[in-house]
């Protein structure tokens, strides 16, 4: 499929054939182009939680407001952004050497500026958002690529989640996104404001 034809095709889809397994195989597939996302200082600060187990999906719906389909699907992800990216930063700055886009005095520059950054907690939780949600956006799209459908979901108790899963403090969890394959036609689109309602030209 063409990338603009995966990005008009894609659909937040509710409704799953239940017992339809993603398999290990499909996931790895999926992870390989996830990772190619951009993000900060390409501090890579995503990490996902693969939830298939029947029981979990259970646990992980009660956490989402009982939202049917992160249990019906056939796996829901917990994407989740560390805000303490500062132990990536020196085998990022090693690999940045080796390859001479990097020198000694900028490998300096760039660990203190990961690790001020990640001391200020309020623009941490900001930053490790930003570039997490686009790697979601690109686990979407790549989902689509494959065959899979998905819904992005920002409607669950963070705190419930980190409890139930046993995801460290420093962890954000930026969405659900259920994973699957659709079992109903989608409803038409709802509408999207076009170029003249959402593009500017030199100033606002
Ligand atoms: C950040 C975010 C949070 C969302 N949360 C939910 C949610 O909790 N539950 C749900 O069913 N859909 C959720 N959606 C899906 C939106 O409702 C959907 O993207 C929107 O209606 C447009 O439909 P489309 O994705 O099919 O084009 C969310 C989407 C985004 C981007």
């Amino acid at each position: 499929m063409e990338f603009k034809d995966v990005v008009k095709n894609r659909r937040s889809v509710r409704d799953y054939e239940t017992g339809k397994e993603v398999t290990d195989e499909q996931l790895k597939e999926l992870f390989d182009i996830v990772k190619m996302s951009p993000s900060g200082y390409n501090l890579q600060p995503w990490e996902f939680i693969v939830v298939r187990n029947p029981e979990n999906k259970k646990r992980l719906r009660a956490c989402a407001y009982d939202q049917a389909h992160v249990e019906e699907a056939s796996a829901t992800i917990i994407v989740l952004g560390t805000t303490d990216p500062s132990p990536k930063a020196e085998e990022l700055a090693a690999d940045r050497i080796k390859k001479g886009t990097m020198d000694d005095t900028k490998k300096k520059e760039f660990l203190a500026t990961v690790e001020s950054f990640s001391k200020d907690k309020n623009y941490a939780k900001i930053w490790t958002n930003r570039s997490t949600s686009l790697a979601a956006m690109t686990l979407m799209h790549a989902a689509k690529s494959m065959g899979l459908s998905t819904c992005p979901m920002e409607g669950f108790k963070a705190d419930c989640i980190k409890e139930e899963f046993g995801i460290p403090e420093k962890y954000e969890v930026v969405m659900l996104i259920t994973l699957g394959y659709e079992s109903k036609q989608q409803p038409e689109r709802p509408m999207r404001f076009g170029y003249e309602d959402i593009v500017h030209q030199e100033k606002f």
